[in-house]
């Protein structure tokens, strides 16, 4: 699909996005079959529920079609730390501040519901690089690396940011 994002609108999207997400997914490149197939699903399931495990987020052109979308939820077993699961956006989209409003309708929506972290996990190999330094150009750090995780050389690295103020620490 040839996208034109001009006016980018951010909206829920729905079930019926699940293909386009999908396409969404596999034009980027980066994902073996089985993260495209994860991808869906996690999409799908979030559309079906918002809100339940995973909320989807989407940014539409003039026309409605689905330019990228996000899917984040809460982290189980923890306290005000929720996950960036996906985000992703059509190659003929990108550097046009697509995936930085999508990013930012996160924020907005996981400090609404009173989160206090984010956590989004990425590769270290170099076809992320791109998506290494949207992270760090949106204030992401760096919290932990774990070597060879998705493949020999292939390490896990794990963003976090941070929403409300610093942790205090106790001074006893
Ligand atoms: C990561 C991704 C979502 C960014 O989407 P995008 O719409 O192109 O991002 P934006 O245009 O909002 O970029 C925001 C900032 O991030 C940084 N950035 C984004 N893409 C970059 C690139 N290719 N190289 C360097 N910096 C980049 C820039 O600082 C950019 O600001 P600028 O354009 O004003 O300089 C997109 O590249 C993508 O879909 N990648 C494949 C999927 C993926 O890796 N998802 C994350 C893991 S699930």
């Amino acid at each position: 699909m040839t996208v034109k994002p001009g006016i980018v609108t951010l909206r829920i999207p729905g079930p019926e996005h699940r293909a386009r997400a999908r396409e969404i997914v596999e034009a980027t490149g980066l994902f073996r079959p089985e993260e495209v197939e994860i991808a869906e699903e996690v999409f799908e399931s979030a559309a079906l529920a918002p809100g339940t495990d995973y909320t989807p987020l989407g940014a539409f052109d003039e026309e409605g079609n689905l330019l990228g979308f996000a899917c984040y939820g809460p982290t189980p077993c923890t306290v005000g730390t929720w996950d960036l699961y996906w985000i992703a956006v059509d190659p003929g989209a990108h550097r046009q501040g697509v995936g930085r409003k999508l990013a930012q309708w996160t924020e907005q929506r996981i400090a609404g519901e009173g989160g206090r972290l984010i956590v989004a996990e990425t590769s270290s190999r170099g076809d992320y690089d791109p998506t290494r330094a949207f992270y760090e150009a949106l204030n992401y750090e760096v919290a932990a690396r774990v070597p060879d995780f998705y493949a020999p050389n292939d390490d896990l690295v794990v963003y976090i940011k941070r929403l409300g103020p610093p942790r205090e620490i106790a001074n006893d």
